[in-house]
């Protein structure tokens, strides 16, 4: 039996020298690749209790989007600034160069809905802290973080630490 890790292409030194590049694109080419993935990352909600997943744009849309729909739950996307028509509430975060923003729809979260975040890959956690603090500015509570893959070596763990986070696949490196 093929595992999930086995459908991730890895490229050297994509995008730039030194890094080694976890492609998704290649497990959700593959029929089984992609049942696999979400199969996977829906066993790491056994369990937990929640109302709502959300996903960060655009690779979280990807893997949350069909967790929601297999769990019967709704699916709020947190979606890069400037695209969304109603009233928001936006974040900021550090990237390796720059900036970036992020957005969530005012009337997305209700105080004290149960939230769970997805994106398909943590590396320095810059992304999910920004959108758990979105979550918690309406009132939500992030009660469990998953993604498909973990780049353990770049500390997102450490930076999240006060979240429940988990992950179906591992890297040491970054
Ligand atoms: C990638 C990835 C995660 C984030 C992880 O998204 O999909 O969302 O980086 O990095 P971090 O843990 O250091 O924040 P990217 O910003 O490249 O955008 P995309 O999802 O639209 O491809
Ligand atoms: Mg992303």
């Amino acid at each position: 039996m093929k595992k999930v890790e086995d459908y991730i292409r890895s490229i050297p030194d994509f995008p730039e020298p030194g890094i080694i590049f976890r492609d998704v694109t290649s497990v959700l080419q593959d029929a089984e690749g992609l049942k696999l993935s979400i199969d996977e990352m829906v066993k790491l909600l056994d369990g937990v209790d929640f109302d709502v997943i959300a996903g960060a744009e655009s690779r979280g849309f990807i893997f949350g989007m069909p967790i929601a729909y297999a769990l019967g739950k709704p699916f709020v996307p947190v979606r890069k600034a400037g695209k969304l028509p109603c009233e928001t509430v936006s974040q900021s975060y550090d990237l390796e160069y720059g900036q970036a923003t992020i957005e969530i729809h005012k009337d997305a979260i209700k105080p004290g809905q149960k939230v769970v975040l997805v994106d398909d890959l943590i590396a320095t956690g810059g992304t999910m802290e920004a959108a758990a603090k979105l979550v918690e500015q309406l009132g939500g509570e992030v009660v469990k973080m998953i993604f498909l893959i973990e780049l353990a070596g770049l500390e997102g763990r450490k930076k999240l630490a006060k979240y429940d986070l988990a992950s179906v696949v591992s890297y040491d490196g970054k």
